[in-house]
């Protein structure tokens, strides 16, 4: 078997992967072969990273020994489809869409591809501070799943977790950036409203929210004894916690959480 990685889908999540993959020295340009129907995208990755392979027919990159299929969830069937004769059995087939479970996929190659790993990764994977699942399917070797897996602590940091958590995770992981987004675009609302220029805003309230993830991080408190720290007596910030939980703050995040974890089980049904 050669030592190839193919990517189909060079987006905002396998271009993500690729970069990092590529920046961070972990794999050698000549090992990437990369798919993708936008020509511009494939410039442009092989104006970044001379000496990739890159084609818009996506045959190129079904021979490579592991195969991330990095398009849309409902696009998976079909490249499957066009890809499924070249694929070999010894190839590992990484997945990266929300929902769609191990069996599913498998279905789809005809039962003949049996290393399959489904993955969540998620956006901060482009700045290397991405945040990965893994799960191997029952026939992936612990090797085979490390060289997986090596690949994404490229661009961040991995866990392994059965099938049954995957959706849970993606909600924890995969979605709640966006939900971070909202809370910085909210805070520095909050700031502009009160005069803070709005560029100054985002830049304090994106270290802030850096420094308080990195705090529960390495501090090993729980977060709710760091916010008591942070709440004086009869203070200004436990004022602002009263009015957070008034307005059902941390219910509405919970919420959210299950409603996602629900609907990527909607997808994999
Ligand atoms: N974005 C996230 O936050 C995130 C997080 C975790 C996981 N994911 C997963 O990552 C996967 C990709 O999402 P994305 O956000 O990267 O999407 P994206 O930016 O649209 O990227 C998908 C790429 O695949 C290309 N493509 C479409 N049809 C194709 C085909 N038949 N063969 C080869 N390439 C094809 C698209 O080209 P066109 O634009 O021309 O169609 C596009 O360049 C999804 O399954 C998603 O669930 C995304």
């Amino acid at each position: 078997m050669n030592n190839t990685i193919g990517f189909i889908g060079a987006g905002n999540m396998g271009g993500a992967i690729i970069k990092g993959l590529l920046s961070g020295g972990t794999r050698s340009s000549s090992d990437v072969i990369i798919c993708d129907p936008r020509e511009n995208i494939l410039q442009e990755l092989t104006k970044a990273f001379p000496g990739i392979q890159t084609d818009t027919d996506n045959a190129k990159a079904a021979g490579a020994s592991i195969l991330v299929l990095a398009v849309k969830p409902q696009v998976y069937q079909a490249v499957i489809q066009e890809i499924r004769e070249q694929v070999k059995p010894e190839t590992i087939v990484v997945t990266i869409a929300a929902g769609l479970t191990l069996k599913k996929v498998s279905g789809w190659f005809g039962e003949k591809i049996k290393k399959i790993v489904r993955t969540m990764p998620n956006t901060p994977a482009l700045i290397s501070e991405g945040m990965t699942a893994l799960c191997p399917g029952t026939e992936v070797a612990e090797g085979e799943l490390r060289a997986v897996q090596d690949i994404f602590n490229a661009v961040g940091k991995t866990v392994v977790l059965p099938e049954h958590l995957m959706d849970a995770y993606t909600s924890l992981a995969g979605s709640s950036p966006a939900w971070v987004f909202m809370f910085l675009e909210a805070l520095a609302d909050g700031a502009v409203k009160d005069g803070i220029p709005r560029a100054l805003a985002y830049e304090i309230a994106s270290q802030a929210v850096i420094g308080s993830a990195r705090l529960v991080a390495q501090s090993g408190k729980h977060p709710a004894v760091l916010k008591d720290e942070v709440c004086s007596p009869g203070g200004i910030t436990i004022e602002a916690v009263a009015t957070l939980e008034e307005a059902g703050f941390r219910s509405a995040i919970i919420r959210a959480v299950s409603d996602c974890t629900a609907k990527a089980g909607e997808l994999g049904a």
